[in-house]
């Protein structure tokens, strides 16, 4: 794929073609940082959300959108790829929890009605569309007043286009190099689930990146007309890296992911 990724038909057909990998990765339980780090922590930070209708932007194959709605979430799920939302909707038939999934893009939800949500959700999506302005905003707009936004993303302070791990002469890690951090040029990143059993003979994803500042996140929450309520830079639990030493990084020296709590003014 082009170095250079501009439009949503490339982000697209990018997670059309990851979609098999990804779902049946993330369904063996493969995406260990999502089990053990960054899925816990964000129910964590999550508020009460039963009972509520809640729309979970950039939703892919449904597995976060179905653990909101086991809280009793009544929740639709968007994704901008067709093959995510066939394969979220399989899941929904086989194991029906009343979820809604739809094609279309967190940057113009064509869905939605005005104020038609108590709550929207996102958990590492939002950084992966082209323009991150217009899906805070168009949050904003299918909002009740009062509505909440909660989100993830790649920590865009630490996940930079050239951080590195450092390590010791012994291999133990010894911090984290960043660079580029003001560099908003896109980029396809090609990463694996790092502990997938078949490590690198497995095909990499491909994902379109756009890189911003954090400014450029908080100003936009900001510009499209909510109220940050808080933030986190979760680190995974002690006893998670107890058992398993790899995640220590993590909680040691710089966080991966970070999270946004926002009200509709
Ligand atoms: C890393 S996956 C995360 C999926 C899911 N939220 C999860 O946590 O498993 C990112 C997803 O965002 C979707 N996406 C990217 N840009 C989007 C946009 N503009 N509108 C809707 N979905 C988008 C991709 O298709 C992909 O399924």
């Amino acid at each position: 794929m082009a170095d250079r990724i501009f439009e949503e038909a490339d982000v697209a057909s990018a997670w059309d073609r990851n979609a098999a990998l990804w779902a049946s990765g993330v369904e063996a339980g493969f995406d260990l940082y999502r089990e053990l780090y960054t899925l816990p922590a964000f129910l964590a930070f999550l508020p009460q959300i039963e009972g509520l209708r809640v729309i979970d932007l950039g939703c892919g194959e449904g597995s976060n959108t179905r653990r909101f709605a086991s809280l009793g979430a009544r929740m639709t799920g968007i994704d901008l790829s067709e093959e995510m939302i066939r394969r979220a909707r399989r899941e929904e038939k086989h194991r029906p929890l009343g979820v809604r999934y739809e094609v279309c893009s967190f940057s113009n939800i064509e869905i939605a009605e005005a104020e038609s949500y108590d709550g929207a959700l996102s958990t590492l999506a939002l950084m992966d569309g082209p323009d991150f302005g217009l899906a805070v905003r168009e949050a904003h707009r299918v909002l009740v007043p009062g509505g909440r936004l909660c989100f993830s993303i790649l920590h865009p302070c630490f996940i930079t286009r050239a951080a590195a791990w450092l390590r010791a002469a012994d291999g133990a890690y010894t911090g984290l190099k960043v660079g580029h951090y003001f560099d908003r040029a896109p980029f396809v990143e090609q990463w694996r689930f790092g502990k997938h059993p078949e490590g690198r003979r497995l095909r990499p994803f491909e994902v379109p990146r756009f890189p911003r500042t954090l400014s450029d996140y908080v100003n936009a929450v900001c510009a499209a007309g909510f109220r940050i309520t808080g933030i986190e830079e979760p680190r995974p639990e002690e006893t998670a890296c107890a058992a398993h030493p790899w995640l220590s990084r993590w909680r040691r020296h710089a966080p991966l992911v970070l999270f946004v709590s926002a009200v509709k003014a």
